[in-house]
């Protein structure tokens, strides 16, 4: 569980580094008094001194090391556009870190980890938590992008066991998506029957539960909502539970964003 107390901060950009023609990494100087964050945690953010986008983006927390915060942005539209051309030096706010939950180590279980476009990003941060902590036992990646250009590889490096990529357009690795991947390695005997971790498009994490998860001890997945307020306060990210007096619902930035993906009721949430 992480345990942070969240701030208002302002921090800069130290370099900005790009990783595909849609990802950028943006390293961020760590603000003074920035709390340690944990695999799961995110940070709203906006450019200083602009109104548009007027609200605060969240963005996973991609690593935080020597002074640095790490994110991992995907040019989707203006407000992501706004941050990856950001030139070095540019102030940003940044509210966090927010989120109340973060993905538990795996222990002496394998690992496996599946990612779907940015939602590599707090995967990266979980294995290298973990690399970091002296966890020498497998880790295994299964990314699923819509072609290969979106594969930031130079971040699937020396922490992962094993990295199985898969495109949509078959340009490189299996042609599919990353769940009829992982369905594929399971049939073959290829992973361990270890922990599963995720984070990705909901279309995805559901096909997730639904088709791979019995292969595995436990689900742990990061949800991706689309947030207003990031703390709790408005319920517009609103996930239903399962439970025996109906469905409770869970707010993905406080409550998560990590949740056991089988506490999810999957067929009560809408897209
Ligand atoms: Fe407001 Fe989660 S974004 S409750």
């Amino acid at each position: 569980m992480a345990a942070t107390q969240p701030g208002l901060f302002t921090a800069r950009i130290i370099r900005t580094v790009r990783l595909s023609q849609l990802c950028r990494m943006v390293v961020f100087e760590r603000p003074p008094g920035f709390p340690d964050a944990a695999p799961g945690q995110f940070i709203a953010l906006r450019v200083t001194g602009t109104i548009s986008p007027l609200l605060r983006r969240p963005y996973s927390i991609m690593d935080m090391r020597a002074g640095e915060l790490e994110l991992l942005v995907k040019v989707v539209g203006t407000g992501s556009g706004l941050i990856a051309d950001a030139p070095t030096g540019s102030a940003m706010e940044i509210a966090g870190p927010l989120g109340g939950t973060s993905f538990p180590a795996p222990g002496d279980r394998p690992a496996v980890l599946a990612a779907g476009g940015a939602g590599l990003a707090p995967l990266i941060f979980a294995a290298r938590t973990w690399r970091r902590a002296g966890h020498a036992g497998r880790i295994e990646l299964v990314y699923g992008s819509e072609c290969d250009d979106e594969l930031p590889a130079m971040l699937c490096g020396d922490d992962f066991s094993a990295v199985h990529r898969a495109t949509i357009d078959g340009s490189c690795g299996y042609c599919g998506d990353a769940v009829q991947l992982l369905e594929t390695l399971l049939a073959g005997g290829n992973l361990g029957s270890g922990i599963l971790y995720s984070c990705g498009p909901r279309g995805m994490v559901r096909a997730l539960q639904r088709r791979a998860a019995a292969g595995f001890k436990r689900h742990f997945t990061s949800l991706e909502a689309v947030m207003a307020c990031g703390v709790g306060a408005c319920r517009g990210c609103a996930v239903p539970l399962l439970g025996p007096d109906g469905p409770p619902f869970a707010a993905v930035c406080s409550d998560g964003t990590v949740f056991d993906a089988a506490a999810i009721d999957w067929e009560g949430w809408d897209e």
